[in-house]
């Protein structure tokens, strides 16, 4: 009996199916990073009756950004963009949840405002590259947050959380995996700070906790959920000990009762399948978190079966696979072939690579 095809809560969600659309950047947003028609014939095509879709990372400042053509929610503007995709996703059934994103030091002077640096709990530089309007950029050295300027950072995932909810969004998952600030406070590779921010993880983990909190308040417990990468190296992450670090985490989010947890298998560094191994994150952390898990991170429709049926997960998130079958639930459902992804159209760019994958003429 497949389980992929049963119902299951996530908070005050009520899932239909388990095959939930993990969240994908694609860069597409108009001008005012203000989300167009285009995005919301994207989600549109990928919503399935009960179906969860989890939205592209969405900056909640223009601080946040390291991806140009992102689509933001940081003013009134945005959130009447998203309201044209939460009601076509809702008038096919489905639902939709709004991923919070501030990338720290993920960032470059030309992405940031006034020119400035990107901002990071401790000055210390990732490898890898951004996107400015013009094309990639390598990311620059961050500069440490004042202990002063936190409390505002947390405001804004507030602020962003209560937008999303007037967009008309079901719930929002706080981006805290792959490298980005939450994460950067979360790893003590990249916290380097002396004050109730760093050091210990109690209060390494504090950043996260208060930006779930905050989104709580805008939103509701059952309406808030959270993704982790427990030893994920995207954005030249490192922990001295993961376990104690993400375990930490995963308790006292369980104590706060959210939606979900979505945790990324450290088998994944960021788009790329690194390493072939059963999922192991998920394993570790459904022994300290109570609720809904949602898996994410190179699985088919077989891995995805066996973790459901281990019990590991409660739903399984797929990524690359939706983004080139928008029918993607009802083809692993009826079984049928799918259709491989054109990477090259994965970041930027038109209706190419984006709305043109074709629907199974056997899909309903
Ligand atoms: C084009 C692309 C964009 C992505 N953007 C995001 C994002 O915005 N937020 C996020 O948490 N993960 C993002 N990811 C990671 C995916 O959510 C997912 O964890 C990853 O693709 C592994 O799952 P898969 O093997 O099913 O593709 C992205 C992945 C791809 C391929």
């Amino acid at each position: 009996m497949s389980k992929l095809f049963t119902p299951v809560a996530a908070g005050a969600l009520s899932l239909g199916h388990r095959v939930v659309m993990a969240p994908l950047t694609r860069m597409r947003s108009g001008p005012g990073d203000r989300p167009n028609a285009l995005m919301r014939d994207y989600y549109a095509q990928r919503a399935s009756r009960g179906g969860l879709i989890i939205s592209e990372a969405t900056p909640i400042s223009r601080q946040g950004y390291g991806y140009a053509g992102a689509p933001g929610i940081y003013d009134d503007a945005q959130v009447l963009g998203w309201r044209a995709i939460t009601d076509a996703v809702h008038e096919r059934g489905g639902q939709i949840v709004m991923q919070l994103w501030h990338v720290g030091r993920q960032s470059h002077p030309d992405i940031q405002p006034n020119g400035e640096a990107p901002v990071a709990p401790s000055a210390i530089a990732a490898e890898g590259y951004g996107y400015a309007a013009y094309g990639p950029v390598p990311f620059t050295m961050p500069r440490a947050l004042e202990r002063a300027e936190i409390p505002a950072i947390i405001a804004e995932f507030g602020a962003g959380a209560a937008r999303a909810r007037a967009a008309g969004f079901d719930g929002v998952e706080i981006h805290g995996a792959n490298g980005y600030l939450p994460d950067q406070f979360l790893q003590d590779g990249t916290n380097k700070r002396t004050d109730d921010y760093g050091g210990p993880i109690q209060n390494r983990a504090r950043f996260l906790l208060e930006v779930t909190q905050a989104a709580i308040v805008a939103f509701g417990t059952d309406r808030v959920g959270v993704r982790l990468s427990p030893s994920g190296t995207y954005g030249s992450m490192s922990d001295s000990d993961p376990q104690a670090t993400f375990g930490y985490v995963a308790a006292k989010l369980d104590e706060l009762g959210i939606a979900y947890l979505h945790v990324v298998e450290p088998r994944i560094k960021g788009t790329e399948l690194i390493a072939a191994s059963e999922p192991i994150a998920v394993r570790h952390l459904r022994a300290l978190f109570h609720g809904t898990i949602i898996a994410a991170g190179g699985f088919d429709r077989a891995g995805a079966e066996a973790v459901l049926e281990s019990g590991d997960a409660d739903a399984v998130a797929f990524g690359r696979a939706f983004i080139a079958n928008p029918d993607l639930p009802e083809r692993l459902r009826l079984g049928l072939p799918l259709t491989s992804y054109d990477r090259a159209t994965f970041y930027g760019g038109d209706a190419r690579g984006y709305t043109d994958y074709p629907f199974h003429a056997h899909a309903a």
